[in-house]
């Protein structure tokens, strides 16, 4: 079958024009930026616009209006911050001079995680795109202070218990913090993690990198070294004793790379970990995801399928689950197999909750 190639002519005209006003000046997004990878859930669109011939402007997130403005003041720039979902994420800003379009534009971006395995690697071309350089800040300078103010504002002493051994010195009033109004929704998830909460940010975005992101030195004033394990320690020295002096070891702890289980701004889960521990565990170990641990002497008794390992009370940690860490302790351990113990046979953990 041939088609009559007339009736192409029109349509081939009306998409060239379409092309050619929606690549027009009237409105440009200026961040995210196309392809950008993210490690959390937050993305900050910025669009600067010709406000002489703009008057609304509309935020997309998988086709969902998520922010409009009435615009047509003098303002020239317009600001919202999306949340992400893992993986694809595509991002669509719409312009309207009264109620005619003036077209569309669109972002990409892909948000991973190293312990969702589906959205463990993004696809080919997505990569950080850093944002804090001096050219990118300049857009933003007459509306936003772009410094780290941390050292101007009033401060108070944090007195940590438990875990931190540290004094930690932060805002009197976080949302002071230069970096509040970009990014607050970082710690907006149900447990925020005190130096995030209280906008010490720069204890861990200390502008260098690390061993293993050498190649990123200096590509945002705010990068932070990867691996992090060094920051963390500072608050939680207990912490660097277990992962450094022990008789088994956790790669992903040893490794330093803290983050991979635990998101250092906030989250929904305990100790801000990215899913909950059970889960967590299961990722990566997946052949215990039958809920049955076989542990090794389980195999000649009564009960051959193994040990429980959730959905029951922990009988060592009164108000928590049993889970995989009531027997392992996920950072290290002076015994063996990660367990809670420090003698050299495994079932000397059995004593943590049972009698005899
Ligand atoms: C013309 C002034 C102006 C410029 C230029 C500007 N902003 Fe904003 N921005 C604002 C104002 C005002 C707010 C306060 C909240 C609002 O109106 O949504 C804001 C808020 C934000 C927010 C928070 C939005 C939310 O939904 O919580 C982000 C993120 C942001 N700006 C990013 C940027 C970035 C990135 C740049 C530079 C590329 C930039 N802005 C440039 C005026 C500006
Ligand atoms: C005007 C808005 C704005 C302000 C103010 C701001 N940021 Fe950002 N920041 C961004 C944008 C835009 C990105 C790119 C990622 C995104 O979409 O949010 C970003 C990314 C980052 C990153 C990832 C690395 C990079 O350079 O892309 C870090 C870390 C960061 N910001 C820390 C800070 C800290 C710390 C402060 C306060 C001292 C701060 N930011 C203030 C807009 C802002
Ligand atoms: C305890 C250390 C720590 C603190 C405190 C901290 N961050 Fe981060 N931040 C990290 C690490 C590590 C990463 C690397 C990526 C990851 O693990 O998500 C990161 C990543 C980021 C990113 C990039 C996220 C993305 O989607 O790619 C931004 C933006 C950011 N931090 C901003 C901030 C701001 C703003 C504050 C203060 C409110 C802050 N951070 C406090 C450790 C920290
Ligand atoms: C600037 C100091 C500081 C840094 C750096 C820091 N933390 Fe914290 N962290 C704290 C404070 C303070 C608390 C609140 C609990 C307390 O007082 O012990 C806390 C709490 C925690 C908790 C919950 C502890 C509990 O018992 O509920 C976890 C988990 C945690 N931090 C992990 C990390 C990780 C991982 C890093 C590095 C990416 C890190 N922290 C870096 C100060 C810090
Ligand atoms: C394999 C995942 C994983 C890694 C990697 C990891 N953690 Fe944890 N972390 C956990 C889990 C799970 C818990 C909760 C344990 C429990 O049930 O009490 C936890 C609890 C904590 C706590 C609070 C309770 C405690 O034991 O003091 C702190 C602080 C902490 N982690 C810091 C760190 C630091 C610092 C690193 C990097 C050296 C790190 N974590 C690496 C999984 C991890
Ligand atoms: C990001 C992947 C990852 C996550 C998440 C993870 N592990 Fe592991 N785990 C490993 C790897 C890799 C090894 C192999 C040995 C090594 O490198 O330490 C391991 C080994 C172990 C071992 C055997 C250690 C030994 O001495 O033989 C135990 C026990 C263990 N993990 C328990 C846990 C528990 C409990 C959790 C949840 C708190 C967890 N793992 C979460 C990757 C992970
Ligand atoms: C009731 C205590 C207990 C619970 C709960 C438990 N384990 Fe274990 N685990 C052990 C003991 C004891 C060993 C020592 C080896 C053996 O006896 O089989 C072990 C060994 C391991 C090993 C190394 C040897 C092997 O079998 O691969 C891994 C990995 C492991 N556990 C992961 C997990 C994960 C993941 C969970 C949660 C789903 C979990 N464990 C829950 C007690 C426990
Ligand atoms: C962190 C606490 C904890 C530790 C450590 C622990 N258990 Fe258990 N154990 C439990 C709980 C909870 C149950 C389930 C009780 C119930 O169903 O009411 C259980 C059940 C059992 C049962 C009955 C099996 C069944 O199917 O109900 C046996 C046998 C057992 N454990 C042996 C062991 C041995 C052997 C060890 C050491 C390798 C051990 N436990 C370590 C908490 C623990």
């Amino acid at each position: 079958m041939r088609r009559n190639s007339l009736t192409l002519v029109p349509l081939l005209l009306l998409a060239l024009f379409a092309t050619l006003s929606a690549s027009g000046t009237d409105f440009e997004i200026i961040s995210p930026k196309e392809k950008a990878l993210y490690t959390d859930a937050f993305a900050s669109v910025s669009v600067k616009l010709d406000y002489k011939k703009v008057t609304k402007l509309e935020v997309y997130h998988e086709g969902n209006l998520t922010r409009a403005f009435n615009t047509g003041s003098s303002r020239d720039f317009y600001c919202s911050s999306v949340r992400l979902h893992l993986g694809n994420n595509h991002i669509v800003v719409k312009a309207y001079d009264g109620n005619v379009s003036l077209g569309e534009k669109r972002v990409d971006l892909y948000y991973s995680s190293e312990v969702f395995e589906d959205f463990y690697e993004e696809p080919y071309g997505y990569k950080k795109r850093f944002f804090h350089d001096e050219k990118s800040e300049s857009v933003c300078v007459k509306c936003h202070d772009m410094d780290r103010n941390f050292n101007k504002l009033d401060k108070k002493t944090l007195k940590a218990k438990g875990a931190a051994t540290a004094d930690i010195e932060i805002l009197e009033n976080p949302q002071e913090s230069s970096c509040y109004t970009c990014h607050n929704n970082l710690v907006s998830r149900k447990n925020g993690h005190s130096p995030s909460v209280n906008f010490a940010c720069v204890a861990c975005h200390t502008g260098e990198a690390g061993e293993n992101n050498l190649d990123e030195d200096r590509r945002s004033r705010y990068i932070q070294p990867d691996p992090i394990a060094s920051r963390c320690f500072m608050c939680h020295e207990r912490l660097k004793e277990i992962v450094s002096h022990n008789n088994s070891d956790h790669g992903p702890a040893k490794s330093g790379r803290c983050n991979k289980c635990h998101n250092p701004h906030s989250s929904d889960n305990l100790f801000f970990l990215r899913k909950p521990i059970w889960e967590l565990c299961t990722t990566c170990h997946s052949e215990k995801i039958t809920e049955r641990h076989v542990i090794t002497s389980f195999v000649f008794r009564r009960n051959k399928n193994g040990h429980p390992t959730r959905k029951r009370p922990d009988p060592s940690r009164p108000g928590r689950e049993l889970v995989c860490s009531s027997c392992h302790n996920p950072h290290g351990s002076k015994g063996p197999f990660l367990l809670r113990t420090d003698q050299p046979t495994p079932f000397s953990v059995c004593k943590r909750c049972h009698d005899k």
